[in-house]
């Protein structure tokens, strides 16, 4: 049993790859959700996280309000992509469920000492500034953390944001290169992996016809996500990049990678964001990523369908 938190922007994507975390209780323990402004400002980020856990009968994982902007940079949203709301293709409500008092980066803290021995896995699926702050300003929590897994970066696949860099990264990439500075294991699942998960039709119709309302609302929130997608790509389906980090953990066998080196451009303009990954190792620069590149993907979507579909509403 994993202890993992999600540190997330939701974002239709985040919400398949939380419903997919808490459908897979027997492998994993949903410590809490830690908010971050990313897709959307923090305001709704942190409600879609609220309403992801109403939707899918989870009400007792705490849910926490971490940074409304990067570092250093001004904050850059994707309302292009998951709608003005950031969890667009339907009404979602929140009624029983508030926000906790205590700061994301003050609960993962906690969280770090608490579990020190067992250690903790942070699932990161937005921009990392707030596990930025948390490795500033509390070092010795890297000795609390297991692994960091995150969606972000892509090199064979170019960027998604800018044709250099992935939004997650380009949003705040002096927080990613503190992350990726840190000594912490980290996995990346970059544009190389994500783009490789393309939504399925089959995927979608069995979601839908599933008689459960979680499962149904999934569908009509994947619908929406995958236009601008599919009109982007061209592709049968738009890429499903989050729940990537979640199926990684339950299931590491499916992916392909390599140990290698990645830097984050923080000083050019053009290439602000863009993960330099020396994945032929031309250089000396020391290995700290785990960069994957390769997914068995129908595996992937039968464990996504099988954990949404394991939901009790
Ligand atoms: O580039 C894709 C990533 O940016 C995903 O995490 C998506 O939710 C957005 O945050
Ligand atoms: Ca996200």
């Amino acid at each position: 049993m994993r202890k993992i938190i999600v540190d997330t922007d939701p974002g239709q994507d985040d919400a398949l790859a939380l419903m997919t975390a808490f459908g897979a209780k027997e492998q994993l323990v949903v410590l809490g959700i830690t908010c971050v402004a990313g897709n959307v400002p923090l305001d709704l980020t942190s409600v879609n996280a609220l309403k992801i856990c109403e939707l899918s009968g989870v009400f007792d994982v705490p849910v926490f309000l971490g940074s409304a902007t990067p570092l250093e940079r001004k904050l850059v949203t994707a309302e292009h992509v998951h709608g003005k709301t950031g969890l667009d293709g339907t009404e979602l409500r929140v009624r029983n469920k508030e926000v906790e008092l205590t700061s994301a980066m003050d609960f993962i803290i906690e969280c770090a000492e608490k579990y020190r021995d067992e250690k903790i896995t942070i699932c990161a699926l937005g921009p990392l500034t707030n596990i930025a702050k948390v490795l500033t300003k509390n070092p010795g929590v890297t000795g609390a953390i297991d692994e960091i897994v995150l969606m972000g970066g892509g090199f064979f696949e170019g960027g998604n944001i800018t044709p250099a860099a992935e939004f997650n990264i380009y949003v705040d990439p002096e927080a990613a290169k503190i992350v990726l500075d840190s000594g912490v294991k980290i996995t990346m699942l970059p544009l190389d992996v994500t783009h490789k998960t393309l939504v399925q039709r089959d995927f979608l119709e069995k979601l839908r016809k599933s008689g459960k309302n979680s499962a149904r609302e999934a569908a009509k929130l994947l619908d929406f996500f995958e236009r601008y997608d599919v009109e982007k790509y061209g592709s049968q389906g738009g890429p499903l990049h989050d729940p990537n980090v979640i199926v990684y953990l339950l299931n590491p066998a499916i992916y392909k990678g390599k140990l290698v080196n990645v830097e984050i451009e923080i000083n050019s303009e053009l290439t602000r964001g863009m993960t330099v990954v020396d994945w032929w190792r031309v250089t000396n620069r020391k290995p700290n990523a785990y960069y994957i590149n390769d997914v068995k993907d129908d595996k992937f979507f039968e464990i996504v369908l099988n954990k949404v579909l394991s939901l009790e509403i």
